[in-house]
């Protein structure tokens, strides 16, 4: 219970801060409806019969006032039609508001440091999780709190209108109605919760694993592994499946339960109001209107049958956004160098997330200012994650990192499925057209994007696909070109240009970058050879630091591959 309060009160907390108001006036909306219906079914009850009666004999006949009570109709009429309008419109409003402001808070989440390597670690999970779980949250307010208080005020102003009949049959049927009302949806709501959570779960499974089989079809088909894939899907598509038959089945229940509940109450109600008729201390149109307002106050219980099946997700998203929702606004930016440096890095410490070895230890370096290092060592070293460290995408878990403002240029090319320029811009909205060639014709682009039928404004695929391995990476060093940083941090920047176009490159880059400090990480000879000074890394630790000039810094160009 407490995990369960824990997990809904930064989301509660939210819908509050965001559109309190709207929030509360849609409830208040909501309630009015409901008592309004249950109102207007009472008194044309007691309408009918009172006429009906009155009919029987001419005297009454004439005395009976048709007027007020008709009037009164009417106004009920109005007042209920008017209500829910506003209901719909100030609940949705609110619901949806609130919503927009989640994802807003999600996205900034995402960009805090280190979010980007999650991210791009499951990314069909966290896409999932920005439309699915946010969208199961509008249940919350919707479909789970505003019924539920409505509900049980109906209950309440019923039993004290059945009260004014009789003490005892309102308090029991307030009792009962509560009761049942309440307790069957808390306990289809426990029912329904591991299925609607496995139901969840599944679908997350079978989006991924699709995702997996449309991006890997070429990967899956020459390891021989597309029929495996498929089952694999067919297995989440059966879990699923399997935990929506349940789920089903739990909302059967529910709605026989109910449907035994309303009508043991009624039959009880029934015989009450005839009791009461019988012994004269109620009229007749007085029986029937309570009749009538004890089937209408039952009515908004069933509205909770929705809301109490998707208990289970909301509580599985509440669960899965609340930890993102605590992340501070703003970040915290790194802390500058001193002065006449480019970053220090005193001593420090990394470690990547769910990983309990450091990936980086006891790195003691600093650069200055317009001073190129090229980091090289094998695969899996930590080169990478030095430039991350750098970048202020991994944390230090030990020393703290002092670097300005770094601008990193990551070993995977990332495109986005936009035109050429589209993609340039990400760097610098306001760059003019000629900024734009030159920093192509300095990444060596130009002349293949003149040959495109559309140029620059070519649209590119999801991941930049249209264009090979080496015009990508050429199309990213453009962006980096773009970013007017004092520090720029490349993670194997000329991996896959030829030779000849990666010299090239190199040379315009080493030009772009005059006045700039450079990191290298490198397996490549050309790339270090730009460098002032190389620093080896093994096993997340530097074992060697040599500057230009010195026997060692020739050494280590001579273990890098050479072109
Ligand atoms: P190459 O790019 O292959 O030359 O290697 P690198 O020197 O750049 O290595 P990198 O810094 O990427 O990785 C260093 C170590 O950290 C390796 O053992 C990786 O397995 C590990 N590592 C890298 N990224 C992550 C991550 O996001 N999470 C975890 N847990 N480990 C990671
Ligand atoms: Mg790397």
């Amino acid at each position: 219970m407490s995990r369960f309060a824990a997990d809904l009160k930064p989301i509660l907390h939210l819908f509050l801060a965001e559109r309190r108001r709207a929030l509360l006036l849609g409830a208040v909306l909501s309630a009015m409806t409901v008592m309004a219906g249950i109102a207007l079914l009472g008194l044309s009850g007691w309408f009918i019969t009172a006429t009906s009666l009155a009919g029987l004999s001419a005297a009454a006949a004439i005395t009976f006032d048709v007027f007020a009570p008709s009037a009164g109709i009417r106004l009920l009429a109005i007042v209920r039609t008017v209500a829910r309008y506003g209901e719909r419109l100030a609940t949705h409003d609110a619901t949806l508001g609130v919503l927009a402001a989640l994802r807003e808070r999600l996205f900034r989440g995402f960009a805090e440091p280190g979010a980007a390597r999650a991210l791009s670690h499951r990314p069909a999970k966290l896409l999932f999780r920005l439309t699915a779980d946010i969208d199961a949250l509008d249940s919350l307010y919707l479909r789970i709190l505003v019924p539920a208080a409505v509900a049980v005020g109906a209950a309440l102003a019923a039993s004290v209108a059945l009260g004014l009949m009789h003490p005892l049959f309102g308090l029991g049927f307030g009792l009962f109605l509560a009761g049942t009302g309440l307790g069957l949806p808390v306990i289809a709501g426990h029912a329904a919760r591991k299925h609607a959570r496995r139901r969840a779960h599944g679908i997350e499974a079978l989006r991924s694993r699709t995702i997996d089989l449309v991006a890997g079809q070429t990967d899956l088909l020459m390891a021989g592994r597309l029929a495996a894939q498929k089952e694999a899907i067919a297995a989440a598509d059966g879990y699923a499946a399997h935990a929506d038959d349940r789920l089903n089945r739990v909302e059967t229940g529910l709605t026989f339960g109910f449907g035994l509940v309303s009508t043991l109450l009624l039959t009880v109600s029934l015989l009450a109001v005839a009791a009461l008729a019988e012994s004269e201390m109620i009229t007749a149109p007085v029986a029937a209107l309570g009749l009538l307002v004890a089937f209408a106050a039952v009515e908004p219980f069933a509205a909770l049958r929705r809301g109490a099946l998707e208990l289970g997700r909301t509580l599985l998203a509440a669960r899965r956004i609340a930890p993102r929702l605590a992340v501070a606004d703003v970040t915290e930016p790194l802390v500058a160098p001193p002065p006449g440096y480019a970053f220090s890095l005193p001593d420090v410490s990394a470690f990547h997330e769910n990983s309990a070895v450091p990936v980086l230890q006891g790195i003691d370096l600093a650069l200055q200012q317009g001073e190129r290092l090229a980091v090289i060592g094998s695969s899996g070293a930590g080169k990478s994650s030095l430039l991350a460290l750098l970048s202020g995408e991994l944390p230090a878990s030990t020393g703290s990192v002092a670097a300005v403002t770094a601008t990193l240029l990551t070993q995977r090319t990332e495109l986005f499925e936009d035109s050429l320029r589209g993609n340039l811009l990400l760097a610098n909205p306001d760059t003019g057209e000629a900024r734009l060639r030159d920093v192509l014709a300095a990444a060596g682009l130009l002349a293949d994007v003149e040959a495109m039928p559309r140029g620059i404004d070519t649209p590119l695929g999801e991941g930049g696909l249209g264009l090979s391995g080496g015009q990508s990476r050429r199309l990213a060093l453009a962006r980096l070109f773009l970013r007017d940083t004092p520090l720029w941090l490349l993670d194997e920047p000329t991996e896959g240009l030829d030779g000849a176009n990666a010299r090239d490159v190199l040379c315009r880059l080493a030009a772009m970058a005059t006045g700039r400090s450079l990191v290298i990480a490198t397996h490549i000879r050309r790339e270090a050879a730009i460098a002032d000074r190389i620093a080896v890394i093994e096993g997340g630790r530097i074992s060697e630091i040599s500057r230009r000039g010195e026997a060692a810094f020739e050494k280590a160009l001579d273990r890098l591959r050479p072109d």
